[in-house]
């Protein structure tokens, strides 16, 4: 047994017997490499397994505390985990160089198909601007970004009875962009955040930049959030905020009901915990009404609502926002360092665009479209891949979220189809790094189906079946 084992079990014993009571200071590195006679190195080893194992939590500049105990025995409490590091971002820049050629068919990209976007009245504003009106001089911008566009984004939060006044809101450079600052300017190093299970990348990648440490809960079955685990992570853990996907979730595209999303919200204010909320795809509802954002439900200002026109318009206009309310000023300090600012002539022509209502045409073509699209897909790969394969199907959005039998690495599945320039999205790039869930996929399903489409697919259901055989021929 390692030196830092042997004495990360003798410090163990004091906190489950009692004689480190909980949130109580531990003695410092230092102090307790003089107590123990170990070194210092050896003395980190051993609180950094304690903090591992979900003993001891460490505060920036403040050293390490004691963890409660009672919620640390629940046995419910093995769902929500401490991820000690993160390590994702070289995966993820991989992944997408892979599958960046344009022989690749895109069915791993997480953008909807180019010709559902760039509508022609979009492109024709777009044209008009750059020919006639738009002067380049006198457009500078600068956080938080253009005040009619802002103005324009507010009321939106209006119509859905969010009370929201254009200064709240700040202009990114997508959704990504809005995520990341967001992030930024609510943690230090070392932080403690709080993520879903399985979420979008760019999320864990955040976590990866900032140094972040990330507890996960596990998705519901059936309500998509496990609200017992959440209550008990920030019961657990000193939490500084959480970034969750409520609404059309990415990858596996459940979106959370009312009666839950009320029931987070009451939690993230009794326990005081801010909460980014992750909703670029919020117009992507298929069903007659829009799913309401736990920015509805914000009473204490707790939420930054961050979202994108990146799924609906283009997501080469790289043009997001941040609801940020009394964080606004914080945000733009940082993007004052970092993007410094969003493309004016593209935030003038979607002024142009957003105040004509051709928006809301080009939504409800693009929710049919994709709907239709979707379907299609769902009732192929079903056909073909049922039982052996579990595909959920959820009403929004454009993914498809397919489960393998357990025994097959979706990354085994991704290089055999890249082989055949198909590209697919696995499941590796959407959790932690010592979560071992790898027998999932997601398939972007927003293209129109067609014979060349199911061929297409037909191709997918061969390279997984035939791994499935050559599994059972094995075994
Ligand atoms: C869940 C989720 N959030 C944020 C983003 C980033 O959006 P944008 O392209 O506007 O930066 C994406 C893009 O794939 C996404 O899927």
């Amino acid at each position: 047994m390692y030196k830092s084992e042997k004495l990360a079990n003798s410090l163990k014993l004091l906190i489950e017997n009692g004689i480190w009571k909980t949130n109580e200071k531990l003695p410092s590195l230092r102090h307790q490499a003089e107590l123990s006679g170990f070194s210092l190195i050896t003395v980190m080893n051993a609180y950094q397994e304690l903090e591992a194992q979900g003993l001891i939590y460490s505060k920036e500049k403040s050293g390490y505390f004691v963890i409660a105990q009672e919620v640390s025995n629940n046995e419910h409490n093995q769902n929500v985990m401490l991820n000690p590091k993160i390590e994702i971002n070289s995966t993820v820049f991989k992944y997408l160089k892979s599958i960046q050629p344009d022989n690749i068919i895109p069915f791993g990209t997480a953008f909807p198909d180019s010709q559902l976007l760039y509508s022609s009245k979009l492109i024709q504003t777009f044209s008009q601007l750059a020919r006639h009106r738009f002067n380049y001089e006198q457009n500078p911008s600068l956080p938080p970004g253009n005040f009619a566009l802002r103005k324009l984004i507010a009321q939106r939060y209006c119509i859905q009875g969010i009370e929201t006044v254009p200064s709240d809101i700040v202009i990114t450079s997508g959704g990504l962009d809005a995520l990341n600052l967001s992030l930024q300017a609510m943690t230090r190093v070392g932080d403690y955040i709080l993520l879903q299970q399985t979420i979008f990348y760019g999320a864990w990648q955040a976590a990866e930049r900032l140094g972040l440490k990330v507890i996960t809960i596990p998705e519901h079955p059936d309500h998509g959030i496990d609200l017992e685990a959440f209550e008990q992570a920030i019961q657990k853990y000193p939490i500084k905020v959480c970034l969750l996907m409520l609404n059309c979730h990415n990858p596996i595209g459940f979106t959370v009901s009312d009666d839950i999303k009320f029931q987070l919200a009451k939690l993230l204010h009794q326990y005081k915990v801010h909460l980014i909320e992750d909703d670029v795809y919020e117009d992507l509802y298929y069903d007659h009404k829009k799913p309401l954002s736990m920015k509805y439900y914000d009473q204490q200002n707790l939420v930054l609502h961050c979202s994108s026109f990146s799924k609906t318009l283009g997501a080469s206009f790289r043009v997001g926002w941040v609801h940020a309310g009394k964080f606004s000023e914080s945000i733009q300090h940082i993007q004052l360092m970092s993007t410094l600012s969003v493309n004016s002539f593209i935030q003038n022509a979607l002024i142009e665009y957003l105040s004509h209502r051709h928006y809301e045409k080009h939504l409800k073509a693009l929710r049919l479209s994709l709907k239709r699209n979707k379907k299609q897909f769902y009732n192929y790969l079903t056909e073909h891949l049922s039982p052996v394969c579990k595909i959920e199907y959820h009403p929004s959005g454009y993914f498809l979220w397919i489960e393998l039998p357990e025994y097959i690495d979706s990354i085994y599945i991704y290089k055999m189809l890249l082989d055949q320039n198909i590209s697919i999205a696995p499941s590796v790039l959407f959790n932690a790094n010592f979560v071992k869930q790898n027998n999932f996929l997601r398939i972007n399903c927003s293209f129109d189906f067609n014979n060349r489409i199911e061929s297409i697919l037909s191709q997918i259901v061969y390279c997984i079946k035939s791994t499935i055989k050559d599994h059972s021929i094995q075994s």
